[in-house]
């Protein structure tokens, strides 16, 4: 078997493996295998990852077909596919370096965001920010920032499930196109989606998962951090963003 194909096929084992356990650990005996999990588990053999194993990690292949921001942000284009398109005054794609090593995956734009057409950038993006610049100590501009809704939804709300669905397509796309070594996923709902069932983020985050064969680490969103500014959630999140950061630089 191709070596590549190999790691590919250990590591969603690893995934699946790791997935069942906190099933077991949440109480789930059994599941029939119709649920959104049992979907998001199966390989996804029509994924260019998988046709086209990335052989060198540190450096994407872009080739074979594999799509860059530019065309996903094309494909994507004025967007009206699901209800959130009819107040949104600007489409917030991402942010950031085409190359990062390690992006950040958040809910949806505010208010601010949906003024700027960029994701991250009201209060909850500046203490995101500063966990990244001051924190990390790396540039935002090396990091890649987008959402799991690129359309601001109204009042804040969270996003629906049909209207996360509509745009997972896209987000999948920006995640193949940069090809980061690690994704932070911002609280429950991004992590939700790319875990492809519902969790609880008090229990998932700070440890160890995958989406598309790309380490994953939950970890609180900066707006929760702004609720409940405790120095015992700072402190989880610092330490799951230095993980984070430390496994993209592996
Ligand atoms: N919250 C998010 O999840 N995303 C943003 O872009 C801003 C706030």
């Amino acid at each position: 078997m191709d070596p590549a194909l190999t790691a590919e096929t250990c590591s969603l084992l690893r995934s699946v493996r790791a997935t069942l356990k906190e099933l077991a650990e949440e109480g789930v005996e059994q599941f029939d295998g119709r649920g959104d999990a049992a979907i998001e588990l199966r390989p996804r053999l029509d994924a260019p990852a998988l046709q086209q194993p990335d052989r060198d990690f540190a450096r994407p292949q872009r080739g074979g077909g594999a799509r860059t921001l530019e065309d996903v942000r094309l494909e994507l284009g004025e967007c009206t596919r699901c209800p959130l398109c009819e107040a949104r005054n600007r489409i917030v794609f991402g942010d950031g370096n085409p190359d990062a090593a390690l992006m950040f995956i958040g809910e949806g734009p505010g208010q601010e965001e949906d003024r700027r057409g960029l994701p991250f950038v009201g209060r909850a993006g500046e203490l995101l920010t500063r966990m990244i610049e001051r924190g990390l100590e790396i540039p935002r501009s090396e990091v890649y920032i987008c959402n799991i809704v690129k359309c601001r939804p109204p009042g804040n709300r969270t996003p629906r499930p049909d209207e996360v669905s509509t745009c997972k397509p896209f987000l999948d796309g920006q995640i193949d196109a940069v090809r980061p070594r690690t994704i932070v996923a911002l609280g429950r709902p991004a992590t939700s989606l790319l875990l492809g069932r519902d969790v609880s983020i008090t229990r998932v985050r700070g440890t160890w998962h995958e989406y598309r064969g790309i380490p994953l680490m939950p970890t609180f969103h900066p707006a929760y951090l702004l609720r409940q500014y405790t120095a015992a959630n700072r402190k989880v999140v610092w330490e799951d963003l230095k993980a984070a950061l430390a496994r993209s630089r592996q």
